[in-house]
């Protein structure tokens, strides 16, 4: 089923979501959120997608980059469901590149992020995962990461001069769109 995805104003989008308990996770409802939740995020064409973006303050995100049409320069990232993901810089160097989000229709920005993170969280049966990710698979999981504490990526902006509609965007400066998660 499609959800609908809240935007920027829904408090959801600004509330830090709690903890989801791992006993809950084998269950019928949770299984079929986080089908939903995959579906809506292939249904918008987005990379990514957090709880919090379809009204539930629960600290869950899925991500997939793969045959995606907009990246296809892009390493594949296979399909990732996130459950109380903790990220821990590994490299502090950043590198900036577009972003946009699900939530804030229609904008893109120039977000610096972390070029290598350390990701330790729990995959959609409740096992454990810790893994590293670079570059933009590392871009996604933060994009996603700071939903889940009610952060967008307009707060990681330093400049927000760097901010605009993407039609306006793609005419004159963009080499490619940007990601949407
Ligand atoms: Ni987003």
């Amino acid at each position: 089923m499609i959800l609908k995805v809240a935007r920027l104003g829904f408090p959801s989008v600004r509330t830090a979501a709690k903890p989801v308990a791992l006993e809950q996770v084998k269950s019928h409802d949770f299984q079929k959120l986080v089908d939903d939740m995959i579906e809506t995020m292939y249904e918008y064409h987005g990379v990514g997608l957090a709880a919090p973006q379809v009204h539930l303050p629960i600290q869950l995100a899925v991500l997939e980059v793969q045959n995606h049409p907009r990246y296809p320069d892009m390493p594949p990232v296979p399909l990732t469901v996130l459950i109380n993901p903790r990220v821990t810089i590994v490299d502090p160097a950043t590198a900036d590149d577009w972003e946009g989000c699900l939530s804030i229709p229609d904008l893109r920005g120039l977000v610096p992020r972390a070029t290598e993170i350390r990701v330790q969280a729990h995959g959609r049966d409740g096992e454990p995962l810790d893994f590293t990710a670079r570059d933009f698979h590392a871009r996604v999981i933060q994009h996603e990461t700071d939903h889940l504490n009610g952060e967008v990526y307009l707060d990681r902006m330093p400049n927000l001069s760097q901010l605009g509609f993407l039609d306006e965007w793609q005419r004159f400066l963009m080499p490619r769109p940007p990601a949407r998660t």
